[in-house]
């Protein structure tokens, strides 16, 4: 979608439909003009509570030539005194679906409202462009239907603030579109493919024989079962000449289980289970667009993980980077111990920092839903800036504990590890697997199982992939 900023009065912006926003329950009518123009229609229609500006309420009038607009949609904003940035976002949500369900192309928004309420109308606009994306690739009919202008009417400069707006927003959409693509196609090959489609950035993959040379058993045994070739995708982005920091996502581009054969409902579900690397990769995607002074190191240790003649097993032993030996208890375990040998990889590679970002656990989904994220770590002040992050982008975390206690759970008679101590603790006691890898790099892990996918519609969030994570890290990176 095409966006230009002009500072031109509502009532002359040409448009399939004009956008305004509106506070619930006020009883002047702020767009003082457009009621004239229109024989006083917003305000009847607020008198005979038609529309009554209750967060995300809609309505349509036509304007029948009085005024340049052919329409006019009133959005609520809900309570004044309530409204946050982020009702703003699901409000724009809302008013984007609705014009481009109605195939609407050519829209404009008023910013009058929000400004005089000192908010932002660029969070509006986001969750605007959020909203407006649709997976339509697999589709014979080409139904794509979506706005292709929004004219932005402003007095202010916004023009920075909407441009890196649209770099993170497309980098959502980009990630979602990887999420979204079936597993047949979205291979570990393919994940390789859309690295290298990133510009300004160098991308190194390692192979099956490579891996082995450098020790990367662990994850080498995930990848096993399964006839696509897994690759380490190794992604540099060198913005700054500083220590790089390094952004691991778990690429398991279908995760059936393996031999630990997961329930047959909802398996299809598990083409997801990549949601981490598409997030790392829509990081790149906007870091390297934008220039941020950063050195960024995606690694996406990218595998399927099928049962088969020559899967790896329960009961096996594999032996990670790092040395240590991990008994297999389940093959459905299996994020973490790629991940675990990508936190080995990077560690070579002096990081100032590890995050990492994967749908490693239902546990998860079942114990905060879908809406926020499982943050561990090993560093007080890298969560607290996530933690900062995550409120701006309203991409919730909430930070689990990490007891020592829980290295029993992970305790095998036979290897220094096991992978899986069934479901009790299973959020944590994955979580301080991986941090018996990170050792003294301060390291922060991201579960983002329950935020990754949806069932329904969100306002600015359709069901499927969401591409968490894009926005949070984007956000955390501005903060270091
Ligand atoms: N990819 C799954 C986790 C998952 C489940 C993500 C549901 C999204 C939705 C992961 O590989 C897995 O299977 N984890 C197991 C671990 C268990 C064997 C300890 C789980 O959570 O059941
Ligand atoms: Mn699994
Ligand atoms: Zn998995």
């Amino acid at each position: 979608m095409k966006i230009i900023i002009r500072d031109i009065n509502e009532t002359a912006a040409a448009c399939d439909a004009l956008v305004l926003p509106f506070p619930e329950g006020e009883k002047s009518v702020p767009y003082k003009d457009i009621n004239r123009a229109l024989n006083n229609a917003t305000d009847r229609i607020m008198s005979s509570k038609e529309f009554t500006g209750k967060l995300n309420e809609v309505c349509l009038i036509h304007t029948q030539g009085k005024i340049k607009p052919d329409r006019i949609l009133l959005v609520g904003l809900g309570e004044r005194e309530e409204i946050t940035r982020d009702k703003l976002r699901r409000a724009g949500g809302r008013a984007a679906s609705y014009l481009s369900g109605l195939n609407m192309k050519n829209v404009a928004l008023s910013t009058r409202t929000i400004l005089s309420l000192r908010l932002s109308p660029v969070d509006f606009v986001e969750g605007g462009l959020l909203a407006d994306y649709r997976f339509t690739q697999y589709k014979k009919e080409e139904d794509r239907r979506g706005l292709e202008k929004l004219t932005i009417l402003s007095d202010q400069d916004l023009h920075k603030q909407i441009r890196r707006l649209e770099a993170a927003v497309s980098a959502v959409h980009f990630a979602r579109n990887l999420v979204n693509t079936p597993s047949n196609d979205m291979t570990p090959s393919a994940l390789v493919k859309a690295a290298r489609s990133l510009r300004k950035v160098s991308v190194k993959v390692i192979d099956r024989r490579q891996a082995e040379r450098l020790g990367l058993g662990a994850y080498l045994s995930v990848a096993k079962g399964s006839a696509e070739p897994p690759k380490f995708i190794v992604i540099t982005y060198k913005g700054k000449n500083v220590k790089p920091i390094a952004l691991i996502g778990k690429a398991i581009t279908f995760d059936s289980g393996g031999i630990s054969l997961k329930p047959s409902e909802g398996m299809e579900k598990m083409k997801y289970d990549m949601a981490g690397g598409a997030a790392v990769l829509g990081v790149l995607k906007a870091v390297s667009e934008m220039k941020m002074p950063l050195h960024i190191i995606g690694i996406l240790p990218a595998a399927e993980n099928l049962p088969g003649g020559s899967a790896f097993k329960p009961g096996d032993v594999v032996k990670t980077l790092e040395g240590k030996t991990v008994e297999i208890t389940s093959t459905d375990a299996e994020g973490r111990l790629t991940v675990a040998d990508a936190i080995g990889y990077a560690k070579r590679l002096n990081p100032s920092a590890i995050i990492d970002i994967a749908t490693l656990t239902g546990a998860c989904s079942i114990a905060l839903g879908n809406e926020a994220i499982a943050m561990m770590g090993n560093d007080g002040s890298l969560m607290e800036k996530m933690k900062k992050a995550s409120e701006e982008a309203s991409e919730r975390v909430w930070h689990m504990p990490l007891f020592e206690e829980y290295l029993d759970y992970i305790k095998s008679d036979i290897a220094d590890l096991k992978n899986s101590s069934g479901r009790t603790g299973s959020l944590v006691a994955a979580g301080y697997f991986l941090k018996e890898f990170a050792g003294d790099t301060p390291w922060l892990h991201l579960d983002i199982a329950g935020t990754a996918w949806l069932d329904k519609d969100r306002p600015y969030s359709p069901k499927g992939a969401t591409g968490i994570g894009v926005r949070l890290l984007l956000n955390f990176l501005r903060l270091l």
